[in-house]
């Protein structure tokens, strides 16, 4: 692990008015001067953007969202929502590419657009990226990784800080996660993809599916990683917590 460690919290579809004050207990351990180094951002369904927004202000904690629309400002596209009003109250991260939002129909191009759109408004990017079962038992998971990764980021202007996630399909929400040792290599591949000719040079990686509370001392000792993208454990305090601890000692 790098010294400065990115916990990325998605909520999913999960969460409600109730479970808002759920995160009182994350917010107070964030001003430990033991978790200077760690740089926690929570991703909650829109319903929450706001109100997590207000509350983390003044907080070390930052907002980002799940999605965000092809078209950078606002416009006549019902049931959308742009980069510009996700910033507009105050969140400064998206998640782009999710597997699960490839399966409601995002392509390579439709992320690419995304990106542009989240860039524009200063947003911080967390692109997905991530091969199926089938294609991982094919050994086409380099391959798979490397089309994301060039798709994406086409065109992208190469100043820009992106957060690589590496999130195997077959690991999200399964248990699954593959060896320590395969990560490191999958990890530092792809960071030879996305650093390639000096671009995105600032770049963080991460890596998602199935991190809990049990698990996360052990991916801690994977080198090359700048932290982890949470799905199901972030969602129960209780647990992140005891990651949050787990990263730093
Ligand atoms: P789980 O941690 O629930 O496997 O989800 C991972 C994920 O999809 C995070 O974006």
């Amino acid at each position: 692990m790098t010294n400065n460690i990115y916990l990325i919290a998605n909520w999913k579809m999960y969460g409600s008015i109730k479970s808002v004050n759920s995160i009182n207990k994350v917010i107070q351990l964030s001003k430990k001067p033991l978790l200077k180094n760690i740089n926690i951002v929570y991703c909650p369904p829109f319903t929450l953007s706001h109100i997590f927004a207000k509350k983390l202000k003044n907080s070390k904690i930052n907002v980002g969202a799940q999605d965000c629309y092809i078209h950078h400002d606002t416009g006549p596209f019902t049931g959308n929502i742009s980069a510009k009003q996700l910033k507009n109250i105050g969140l400064k991260y998206v998640i782009l590419g999710h597997s699960e939002k490839r399966n409601d129909g995002d392509t390579n191009k439709i992320i690419n657009k995304k990106i542009f759109a989240a860039i524009k408004n200063k947003l911080k990017v967390i692109l997905c990226i991530g091969e199926k079962y089938e294609e991982n038992i094919k050994k086409l998971t380099i391959k798979t990784l490397k089309k994301q990764i060039n798709d994406c980021l086409k065109n992208i202007p190469k100043k820009n800080v992106i957060f690589i996630a590496y999130e195997p399909v077959w690991s999200i929400g399964t248990g699954l996660i593959p060896k320590n040792e395969d990560l490191e290599k999958i990890i530092k591949k792809i960071r030879t993809i996305v650093l390639k000719e000096k671009k995105f040079i600032n770049s963080k990686f991460l890596y998602g599916g199935s991190v809990n509370e049990k698990n996360i001392k052990n991916l801690t000792k994977i080198k090359g990683l700048n932290g982890f993208l949470i799905g199901g454990a972030s969602q129960n305090s209780n647990k992140f917590i005891d990651i949050v601890k787990k990263t730093i000692i």
